[in-house]
């Protein structure tokens, strides 16, 4: 199965109702991705997935095998790949429950194997990182967004390191630093996407104000609240956005 057209699912993955039609078990030189690859269909058309935390969500972001999950979409004939995420927002603009696609971001993660580039006597290559995300296809994902009726916006992400959610002090620095929302998985999926020329984009819900911000203090009652809406809203999308890149590559 070689499939040009690939997600990559986040924390909902479970509850984005995917048909998923056969499982691959894969295995790369990083060692195994965090699923197989799913083989997903949009009818008529059928993409690889792999569900980023897992198929039973066991793996939090830091321990995430980000090299192996690029490595064996790419593997499978992936070209375009959206990164489907849960984030916070820092953005009044921006509430939770409603979609983004970012086009700039600032990475906070560290010691996460973040690079193809190994020294191991292959050759250097600085890829260009200017534009992080695929301008063409945060397109497509804002069209399909706005056929879907949902509203969707651009921004800055933020990477964190998790699992841990962060302290106000934190977001009060992302904010000076100028992102609007915070995410724990985008770094370094987008690099590594670049590293092997695929086009990458996030396809982010706001699950809940970032920490110190918004009325409701607990953040876990605001995942219960605003989670739902926005997996409704993401399922909505990709049933725009799958067929559309499927169609007109
Ligand atoms: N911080 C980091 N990652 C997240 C958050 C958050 O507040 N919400 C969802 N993912």
């Amino acid at each position: 199965m070689t499939r040009a057209v690939g997600l990559i699912t986040g924390s909902a993955h479970a509850r984005l109702g995917l048909e998923i039609v056969s499982r691959s078990p894969t295995k790369t030189p990083f060692g195994p991705p965090s699923s197989p690859i799913l083989e997903v269909a949009f009818h008529p058309h059928r993409i690889a997935c792999i569900a980023r935390h897992g198929e039973g969500s066991t793996i939090p972001p830091h321990a995430i095998n980000y090299r192996a999950n690029l490595w064996a979409l790419h593997q499978h004939g992936v070209r375009r790949c959206v990164g489907v995420s849960a984030v916070g927002t820092l953005d009044p603009g921006f509430p939770p429950g409603e979609l983004a696609v970012p086009e700039q971001l600032l990475d906070y993660t560290w010691g996460r194997a973040h690079t193809f580039c190994d020294g191991d006597g292959g050759e250097v290559v600085h890829v260009d990182f200017t534009a992080p995300f695929d301008p063409g296809l945060r397109g497509r994902v804002a069209a399909a967004a706005e056929a879907a009726g949902c509203s969707i916006r651009g921004g800055v992400y933020g990477a964190t390191q998790g699992p841990r959610l962060e302290t106000a002090a934190e977001i009060d620095r992302l904010q000076r630093d100028g992102c609007t929302m915070v995410g724990m998985t985008g770094m370094p999926e987008a690099a590594l996407a670049r590293e092997l020329g695929m086009a990458y984009a996030i396809c982010a819900t706001a699950v809940n104000h970032a920490a110190g911000r918004g009325e409701e203090p607990d953040i876990h009652r605001q995942l219960e609240r605003y989670l739902g809406t926005g997996v409704e809203r993401l399922a909505a999308t990709l049933q725009h956005l799958i067929p559309d890149l499927c169609a007109n590559p």
